[in-house]
């Protein structure tokens, strides 16, 4: 049998993917998308799980398209497996939070999987880039549109038309990720970051997280309103009657996640 191209681990209520493909530098093939799209589901719908890491190894979290594999697909088969976009709507529609923890290269659809966790630690070695330019093609797992967001147009313009790469320091000067770590030190803090959200009511995680993608896809008028709607669903959880009690006695909430 071959070897799987993830591997999954637990820690506490922190499920933890890493990819696992070093001899290709974790690059996302076939069987590496559908391997990860189903562990991600298995710990969405996993109620011991309440956060989810996304890593590679300490050499690179992925070098992005299986370039092999890209070459030899036609237009029309990308187009009728929904060739990557599948990764996108898989990423999308996770419930719990996902942490991209990022050593070494995140380079093409690596730094587009990156760009699709919900919160970025990088470690001190980490290389961003988007160098689809320099193989003939365009970033095409949401790159032209997440990576604008993330660091604004002119460094994005930059770094999609010429092809160049950014370290970890630049990717947190321009709000690409949340913070770095030393290499050796940054999984360790992704989790314990995870567990810190793990503690919180899991509805009101999920209902937090959702609001703040929502920002993303919506003018503020709307976003406000979604937000608003959202807020107003929280006071009809036992958790938020719980959260506010317990601030009022002084003492610690007992989540139900209800
Ligand atoms: N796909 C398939 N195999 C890859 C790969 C990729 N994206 N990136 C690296 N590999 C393979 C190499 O072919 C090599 O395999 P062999 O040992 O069999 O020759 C192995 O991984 C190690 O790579 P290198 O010898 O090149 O390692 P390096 O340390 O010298 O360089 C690197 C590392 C700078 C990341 C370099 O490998 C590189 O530039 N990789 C390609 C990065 C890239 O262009 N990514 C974009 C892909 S297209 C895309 O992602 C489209 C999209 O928008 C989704």
């Amino acid at each position: 049998m071959s070897e799987s191209t993830i591997l999954v681990e637990r820690a506490e209520k922190v499920g933890i993917i890493r990819l696992n493909r070093p001899k290709a530098l974790n690059a996302l093939s076939a069987t590496l998308i559908e391997e990860l799209l189903k562990a991600l589901k298995a710990f969405d719908q996993d109620a011991g799980i309440a956060a989810i890491i996304l890593t590679g190894t300490e050499r690179v979290f992925c070098a992005g398209a299986d370039i092999k594999e890209q070459k030899e697909l036609s237009f029309v088969r990308a187009y009728n497996t929904d060739y990557l976009k599948n990764l996108n709507d898989g990423l999308f529609a996770v419930h719990k939070p996902v942490i991209g923890v990022v050593n070494g290269y995140a380079l093409g659809g690596g730094c587009e999987l990156a760009m699709m966790c919900d919160i970025l630690y990088a470690g001190e070695n980490a290389v961003f880039g988007q160098p689809e330019i320099k193989l003939g093609t365009i970033p095409g797992a949401g790159g032209t549109q997440r990576l604008i967001r993330a660091i604004g147009k002119s460094k994005a313009m930059h770094m999609i038309l010429t092809g160049e790469t950014i370290n970890a320091a630049e990717a947190e000067a321009s709000g690409l990720v949340a913070k770095i770590l030393p290499v050796d030190k940054v999984l360790g803090a992704a989790i314990e970051t995870a567990q810190k959200i793990a503690s919180f009511s899991a509805p009101v995680v999920a209902m937090a997280k959702e609001a703040v993608n929502e920002a993303e896809e919506l003018g503020l008028k709307s976003g406000l309103h979604f937000e608003s709607r959202l807020y107003h669903s929280c006071f009809g959880l036992t958790d938020h009657a719980e959260g506010f009690g317990a601030f009022l006695a002084k003492r610690d909430p007992q989540w139900v996640n209800e």
